[in-house]
């Protein structure tokens, strides 16, 4: 099966924060992967923009080993890296001063799909859109992608909505939520809404319970200033599980086009009830050998951010009432595995006699990483003679085994998402209101633990987080499934 690649149309892509890390690790590699792919037309170009004092050759350079060190091997071609190398150049260009604007002014072409990527610190998302419209570099059809972190609570996500708003249309802004471009997330609104077999039972007549897991083995380490003033709240569940959760819980959008279905997904973050404080578990890892704790790895003895959070959430709406959402999320945990779990309930009178032991019933899991794929348990009988003996066996669908060639090879999120900014396609991007719907969510909720200085529980590396956590799914005879990097 060969993967169809429709190029795109020329542009001139700039890169502010050129020689940051997002840009080596994942700009640039995921371009050259579409490069490789046939879909960068060969009069792309791709502008790196930053402070440090280099040359094209110098960028290029540079270029050239973040590909050695990100791109796998077998992707690896001299050719093909040589030819997209060409295509890169730099202009030394200061945010908040005056330095490189004429110059980058003078490389833009007329006539190409311009794209300006805000991969900076959120400190200078508005020196950036200002100084693009004090030097009229956006035109009607240029675009501006934003990273996230998107605002740190309502009111400074608002306040840069609203400096966004004053120098492009919404239609120019893309904010970028990575979890978004994943190949199963996509998949996960194809699941819904190109099957018959799952829409009718989606709903809490029929669904038990949700869980959305994003475990993760990494500390914080490195990022501690970040990640310190975040914590998991921030850092994952306001954006990333947030988004997860509205694919999950929406209404079929119309068309799958970008305001219907982010017109559906705002209506699920207004549905969402507050989180009363029993409903959240909150924990940081503590020490275990010579692997440091969080606040070793963050350098602040006190610090009561947690790196990891649970919790139990509701979506207020004639669907969904009565079915509980559980999300977790966490560094430092037994596995880096990121999965959507839904539970379906019992048939409602058994004609077998007896329940199973252990019985998980129907369920359906979605894998978003790794091994990206979907599962089915469904009950059987279990083969032979001697009764009726009911068993669970999955109905397994691994991507990488299914679908072959194209199944192994699932594209960087950030692949996919940079193609939809050039092609024009907002859909898997976040709307300004969405993100303030989010926020005004998440608000409440941290105000809460900071009001009355909860402390987040210690738990130990590389388990499954604080004991606390399995108890918020147990006092309602509910289990979480096991943090594991096996479907
Ligand atoms: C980022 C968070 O947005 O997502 C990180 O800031 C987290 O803390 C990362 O590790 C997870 O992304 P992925 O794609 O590795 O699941």
């Amino acid at each position: 099966m060969a993967s169809r690649v429709i190029p795109v149309k020329p542009f001139d892509l700039v890169i502010f924060g050129g020689t940051g890390d997002l840009a080596l690790r994942k700009i640039i590699p995921s371009l050259y992967r579409r490069f490789l792919a046939g879909q960068m037309p060969p009069q792309a170009r791709v502008i790196g923009a930053a402070r440090r004092d280099l040359d094209t050759e110098a960028y290029r350079r540079m270029a050239l080993s973040a590909l050695e060190e990100f791109v796998a091997e077998e992707k690896r071609d001299p050719e093909k890296i040589a030819a997209f190398i060409e295509m890169l150049s730099y202009i030394r260009l200061d945010a908040r001063g005056e330095t490189g604007w004429n110059e980058l002014a003078e490389a833009l072409r007329e006539g190409v799909i311009r794209v300006f990527y805000f991969s900076v610190g959120p400190g200078l998302f508005a020196d950036l859109a200002r100084r693009l419209v004090k030097h009229r570099l956006n035109d009607a059809d240029s675009r501006v992608v934003v990273e996230k972190p998107f605002g740190h609570d309502l009111e400074s996500a608002r306040a840069l909505n609203a400096v966004l708003a004053k120098c492009f249309d919404e239609h120019h802004i893309y904010r970028i939520d990575h979890y978004l471009g994943k190949e199963t997330v996509q998949n996960l609104m194809v699941v819904r809404f190109a099957n018959t077999l799952f829409e009718p039972l989606w709903n809490a007549q029929y669904v038990d319970h949700i869980q959305i897991t994003v475990a993760e083995t990494v500390g914080v380490a490195g990022r501690g200033e970040y990640y310190d003033r975040a914590g998991a709240m921030r850092d994952m569940v306001q954006n990333h599980m947030m988004q997860l959760l509205c694919l999950i819980a929406m209404e079929p959008p119309s068309l799958f086009e970008a305001d219907a279905v982010r017109d559906e997904k705002l209506k699920v973050i207004r549905a969402l009830d507050p989180v009363p404080p029993e409903n959240i578990v909150r924990g940081q890892y503590a020490r275990k050998g010579d692997i440091p704790s969080y606040r070793e790895d963050v350098g602040n003895p006190e610090s009561t951010t947690e790196s990891f959070i649970a919790m139990e959430v509701h979506v207020s709406n004639w669907r969904w009432s009565g079915t509980p959402f559980y999300l977790r999320t966490g560094k430092r945990l037994k596995a880096r595995v990121s999965e959507i779990a839904v539970i379906f309930k019992e048939p409602p009178h058994s004609i077998f006699g007896r329940r199973l032991p252990n019985h998980a019933g129907n369920m359906l899991v979605i894998r978003l990483q790794p091994n990206e794929g979907m599962v089915l348990n469904v009950t059987i009988k279990e083969p032979g003679p001697g009764g009726m003996r009911l068993m669970e066996v999955p109905l397994d669908m691994s991507f990488a085994e299914a679908l072959g060639e194209n199944g192994a090879d699932i594209p960087d999120a950030y692949e996919r998402l940079i193609m939809d900014v050039i092609r024009g396609n907002q859909t898997l991007f976040m709307r300004g209101d969405e993100v303030e719907a989010a926020w005004a969510w998440a608000d409440p909720i941290i105000a809460g633990w900071e009001e009355r200085g909860d402390e987040p529980l210690p738990y130990e590396p590389f388990g499954s987080g604080p004991e606390d956590a399995l108890m918020l799914m147990h006092r309602s005879g509910r289990r979480w499934r096991e943090i594991s990097d096996e479907l």
